[in-house]
């Protein structure tokens, strides 16, 4: 597609005044252009950098594999293999995605199956042979249909097959703009409204302890304490779906840090802490 003519120039303004040191003028750049085009996705890209500066998604995926060692890493949403590539042996890894670019398992170095179907058809019936019948997963990374019912129903999928101690890690938790996180997709740069999964795991299973860290470009919020025989999501399904569907990203737009409580940093050493339980929030796990 085409890029549309006043991105180019504003990406220009943009590092200008980045380069000065300006940035509350640079970001005033960023979203004037948004005023006048919603729909350039290199701006909402630099406005995401500018947002959360530091490591971004994919460093944070690199240092949990290098931390937790997982035995198996299972990836919902693949795509060019990008996040796939990054689990290192002996880490074993199952890819599912029903429309992945190029040749993903090109790019991996770990032992990695990738299934060519969505996440519903896989989980309905995981194929005979594949790992998760023998040991579980010990790292998942939910990146598919960023739908806040494909994010849920995701969840509810594979918490039955986690290993004790494992980590769900789910992707664009904290919404950029209303536009980019809405259900539809009307925007080249769009997230999703995957993010409510945050606010509804909070409040409907209190017992799960779960932090969002604020990374480029829309956060990832880390979930462990899992319960494979918990059933309590999947028999209020229909409930919660419509419960959330009204809520506006608007607030947790504005104000993340209460929106997505607990926010972490972006900071390899708190999250080292929060791994180990002796991170500040260590004691937050009441029903909010
Ligand atoms: C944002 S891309 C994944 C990017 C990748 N994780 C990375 O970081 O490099 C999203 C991918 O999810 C896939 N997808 C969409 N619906 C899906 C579903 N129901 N189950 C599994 N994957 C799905 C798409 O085909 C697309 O390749």
């Amino acid at each position: 597609m085409k890029a549309h003519p006043l991105e180019q120039p504003t990406l220009l303004r943009f590092g200008r005044l980045m380069a000065d040191g300006n940035r509350g003028q640079a970001e005033a750049v960023l979203r004037q252009a948004l005023v006048l085009e919603p729909n350039l996705p290199l701006v909402h890209v630099a406005l995401t950098r500018l947002r959360w500066p530091g490591p971004g998604y994919r460093d944070w995926l690199a240092w949990l594999h290098q931390q937790l060692h997982p035995a198996l890493y299972v990836e919902i949403g693949v795509e060019k293999g990008e996040s796939l590539a990054l689990a290192q042996a002996p880490t074993q890894a199952i890819g599912i995605d029903p429309a992945p670019m190029g040749d993903p398992l090109s790019r991996c170095t770990a032992p990695t199956r990738l299934y060519r179907q969505s996440s519903a058809d896989f989980f309905r019936a995981p194929p005979v042979g594949c790992l998760l019948h023998r040991q579980g997963f010990n790292l998942a990374f939910v990146d598919g249909d960023h739908r806040f019912e494909s994010v849920l129903d995701d969840f509810i999928r594979l918490e039955p097959w986690a290993a004790p101690g494992a980590l769900i890690v789910l992707h664009d938790t904290l919404p950029l703009t209303e536009l980019t996180a809405s259900p539809t997709r009307q925007s080249g740069f769009y997230t999703g409204d995957g993010w409510k999964i945050v606010p509804c795991l909070r409040g409907l299973r209190p017992e799960l302890r779960m932090v969002t860290l604020p990374v480029a470009p829309t956060g990832l919020t880390l979930v462990t304490g899992l319960d494979p025989t918990s059933t309590w999501l999947r028999d209020r399904r229909d409930d919660i779906l419509a419960t959330y569907a009204a809520l506006a990203a608007d607030k947790v737009i504005e104000r993340p840090e209460f929106a997505a409580r607990p926010l972490g940093a972006n900071d390899y050493d708190w999250v080292r802490r929060w791994l180990t339980g002796s991170g500040e929030d260590a004691g937050a796990q009441s029903r909010s």
